[in-house]
């Protein structure tokens, strides 16, 4: 079993929990790699059993959550990828609003609905989210 986490990051926080997820997704016997959007080989993706996507939230911090530009084009040239379990994650200082709608949103027609969102501040997987995790690997 394969998994690739994706992230967009501006300062390094949704790296570092992308990073987190990937170390936490190996160690449960999935081995994951992390890769900024930038640095993803699309031809990867066809071949995962699941696609972990985050990006940080930006808005004006109580309304208006949206994944960016990067995040956007990274997923608009994605090819349609129906196989993988999907799950969203982002990092966030104050509320994620519209967030994960509007990454929900884009990514329709691409990917399976996702099955899982998990949310931080601190980039660091909480006891939560690794419960979580775990249950999406299921
Ligand atoms: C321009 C800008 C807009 C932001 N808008 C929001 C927002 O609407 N809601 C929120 O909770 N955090 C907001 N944040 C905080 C970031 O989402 C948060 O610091 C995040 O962890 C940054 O991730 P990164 O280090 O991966 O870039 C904003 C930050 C910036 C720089």
């Amino acid at each position: 079993m394969m998994a690739i986490v994706v992230y967009r990051s501006h300062s390094g926080v949704t790296r570092r929990y992308g990073e987190e997820i990937a170390a936490f997704v190996t160690a449960r016997g999935v081995a994951a790699q992390a890769v900024s959007v930038g640095d993803c080989d699309m031809a990867t993706l066809a071949d995962a059993d699941y696609l972990l996507l985050g990006c940080w939230t930006s808005g004006l911090f109580v309304i208006r959550q949206h994944p960016d530009d990067p995040w956007l084009a990274f997923v608009r040239e994605m090819p349609a990828t129906p196989r993988p379990k999907v799950a969203l994650f982002t990092t966030y200082q104050l509320r994620t609003g519209s967030q994960f709608p509007k990454m929900r949103a884009a990514l329709a027609g691409k990917t399976a609905s996702p099955q899982l969102e998990l949310k931080s501040r601190n980039g660091h997987l909480s006891a939560s989210d690794e419960r979580s995790l775990e249950q999406f690997l299921a």
